[in-house]
C-alpha cells in the first residue's frame, strides 16, 4: 500500500516535470520561431532609421505606442500628424513602410486560405466549447462573451490563462498571457487550481500571466500602449490579451444622459487598437462584457438578452458568445454573432479546474 503511494506520488512528479518543461521548451520555441515570423509582424519602426526618417519622429511613433512598420501602415494619417509629425515627412514614412512591407500588399487567395490555416485556436477547457467556437479561441480576432453575472465569463478567461501555456492543434507551442482586470476578479488561486487540472506547476504558469488591474476608462486605454511595448519588445511570446471586463470601467465613467456619444467614441477607438494589435502582433483578443439590465422577465429568447456597448463592440468583435447559467455548475453558450460561425449552442460546466465538458 505504501509502496502503491510512493509510486503514485513518484509518477506524479514526472508528469509536473514534464508538464513543466513543456511550458519553459514552448517558451524557448516561441522565442526562435519568431525569425521565421519576423517578415510578417515584427519589422520595428527603428528600421525607418535607415530610410533617412527623422530620430524624432521614430520616437514620436514609439511614444504613440506604434512600434511596428504593420502598426504605422494600419494608423491613418490624421492621427500620425497629431503626433507633430509634418505632412511631407508622413508621406515619406508611408513610402518607406509601404517598401518594407511590399510583399505583404498582395497575396493569392490561396495563400489567404493558407495563412488561415496557420492561425492558432486556444482551448477554453471544454471540447463541446471549442467545438462551437470553430476550434478555440480564434487569433488575430476579438471573441467576446457576454452573460449575467455568475454565467462563467471571468472563470473562462482563468483556464485560458492555463490552457494558452499548453501546445495545442496545428503546431501550437503554447505562450504567456496578457490579463488585464477591470473589475479586480482576478484570482491567482484559481489559476493554480486549474493548473493542478492540467498537471502543470502552478508558479510556472502563474509566471506566465502578465497582470494589469485598469482603474478607469482612461487607464485601461494608456494600458493598450504599454501592452503594444510589451507586445513589440518579446515578439511571439504572448499569445492572449484578456480583458474581463471591457465595459465595466465605460459603464461608470460615462454614466451622464449626454455623455453616451463620447463614450461610444472612446469605446470604438479602443476596440480598433485592440483589433489591429491582434493582427500586428499575431494573438488572440479575449473581452468579456455584461448584458443589459432591461431584460424580459419570463422570456428566455436569446433576442431580449443583449450584450452593453451598442453597434460599436457588435461590430468590432469577430464572434460573440453568450453565456446562460444553468443548474449549479452547468452553463450554456451560444453563438450570439459570428462571421463565419454557425448558431448553435453547447453546454459546459464550470469545475474546480475551471471550464469543462458537462459530459462526453
Ligand atoms: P460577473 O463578472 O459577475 O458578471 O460574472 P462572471 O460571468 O464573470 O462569473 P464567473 O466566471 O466569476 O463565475 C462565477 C461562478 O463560477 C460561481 O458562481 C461558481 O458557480 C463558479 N466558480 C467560481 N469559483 C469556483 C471554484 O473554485 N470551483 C467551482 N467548482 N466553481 C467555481
Ligand atoms: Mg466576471
Amino acid at each position: 500500500m505504501i509502496v502503491d503511494k510512493m509510486q503514485v506520488q513518484a509518477e506524479k512528479e514526472i508528469v509536473l516535470n514534464i508538464a513543466e518543461e513543456a511550458v519553459i521548451e514552448s517558451e524557448d520555441r516561441a522565442k526562435s520561431e519568431v525569425s521565421e515570423e519576423e517578415d510578417v509582424h515584427f519589422h520595428d519602426v527603428k528600421l525607418l532609421l535607415q530610410e533617412g526618417v527623422h530620430e524624432d519622429d521614430v520616437k514620436r511613433l514609439k511614444n504613440a505606442g506604434i512600434n511596428t512598420v504593420k502598426g504605422v501602415l494600419m494608423t491613418i494619417r490624421k492621427n500620425i500628424l497629431a503626433l507633430g509629425i509634418d505632412e511631407t515627412k508622413l508621406s515619406h514614412i508611408y513610402e518607406v513602410c509601404a517598401k518594407i512591407d511590399m510583399n505583404n500588399i498582395f497575396i493569392t487567395a490561396a495563400e489567404v486560405a493558407e495563412l488561415r490555416n496557420k492561425i492558432f485556436k486556444l482551448s477554453t477547457g471544454s471540447k463541446r466549447l471549442d467545438q462551437l467556437l470553430g476550434g478555440g479561441i480564434e487569433a488575430m480576432s476579438i471573441t467576446e462573451v457576454f452573460g449575467e453575472f455568475g454565467s462563467g465569463k471571468s472563470q473562462l478567461a482563468h483556464t485560458l490563462c492555463v490552457t494558452t501555456q499548453m501546445p495545442g492543434p496545428n503546431s501550437y507551442l503554447g505562450g504567456k498571457v496578457i490579463f488585464v482586470d477591470t473589475e479586480h476578479t482576478f484570482r491567482p488561486d484559481r489559476i493554480r487550481m486549474i493548473a493542478d487540472r492540467f498537471n502543470l506547476n502552478q508558479a510556472t504558469v502563474l509566471d506566465n500571466i502578465l497582470y494589469a488591474r485598469a482603474y478607469n476608462s482612461e487607464h485601461q486605454w494608456e494600458l493598450l500602449n504599454h501592452i503594444g511595448e510589451k507586445l513589440h519588445e518579446d515578439p511571439g511570446l504572448y499569445k492572449l490579451l484578456i480583458i474581463d471586463s471591457i465595459m465595466a470601467l465605460f459603464r461608470v465613467d460615462f454614466s451622464g444622459l449626454g455623455e453616451i456619444t463620447d463614450r461610444q467614441k472612446k469605446l470604438g477607438q479602443m476596440m480598433s487598437r485592440l483589433q489591429k494589435m491582434s493582427e500586428e502582433f499575431n494573438i488572440a483578443v479575449f473581452i468579456t462584457n455584461q448584458i443589459s439590465s432591461d431584460i424580459r422577465i419570463n422570456d428566455m429568447d436569446r433576442a431580449t438578452y443583449k450584450p452593453i456597448g451598442g453597434n460599436i463592440l457588435a461590430h468590432a468583435s469577430t464572434n460573440r458568445i453568450f453565456f446562460q447559467k444553468g443548474q449549479g455548475p452547468l452553463r450554456k453558450a451560444m453563438v450570439f454573432s459570428s462571421t463565419d460561425l454557425e448558431e448553435s449552442e453547447e453546454e459546459f460546466i464550470i469545475t474546480a479546474g475551471g471550464v469543462d465538458d458537462a459530459y462526453s
